[in-house]
């Protein structure tokens, strides 16, 4: 069977998982994180790229690649959910399916964070399950760019 590709992007201050606020976002690192991703991309037969950026326009980049070289998006925007119009036309430009994560569940905490200016330019959104909100994401990629 033919390889998918999935990027995996992660957003400002979530290279500082493990250290920040593990009593919402849990001990585990970004990097093994990535690692558990990679592991279950190997068992769902998609080819997977992990990249995290601070910047809005590092993640703005990636979106331009994405257009030519995936098949589907999963991306925590962190912060840049709640007010980035810049990624959200990124997603929109890049014309290939996204799924938005979080981590913590968004709806639980302060009203900031209760929206989302990505959610509707995204396939779905999964939030509140910790670093499974990843691997559940790519599961759910899975089928999109399968189906494709
Ligand atoms: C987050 C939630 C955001 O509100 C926050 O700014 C983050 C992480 C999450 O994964 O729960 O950086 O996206």
């Amino acid at each position: 069977m033919k390889k998918q590709s999935v990027l995996v992007l992660s957003g400002p201050n979530l290279n500082m998982l493990g250290r920040r606020e593990p009593e919402i976002y849990g001990e585990d690192t970004l990097e093994s994180i990535h690692g558990e991703i990679r592991a279950l991309a190997n068992k769902l037969e998609l080819d997977v790229t992990c990249s995290q950026h601070n910047s809005e326009g590092e993640l703005i980049d990636w979106f331009e690649k994405a257009a030519d070289e995936f098949g589907g998006v999963l991306i925590n925007a962190g912060a840049y959910s709640h007010y980035s119009y810049a990624l959200r036309d990124a997603i929109v430009a890049a014309g290939v399916p996204c799924i938005e994560i979080h981590m913590s569940n968004v709806y639980g905490r302060e009203g900031f964070r209760q929206k989302s200016v990505i959610a509707p330019v995204c396939h779905g959104c999964i939030t509140g399950f910790g670093k499974q909100s990843y691997l559940l994401a790519l599961r759910a990629i899975a089928h999109i760019v399968k189906d494709k």
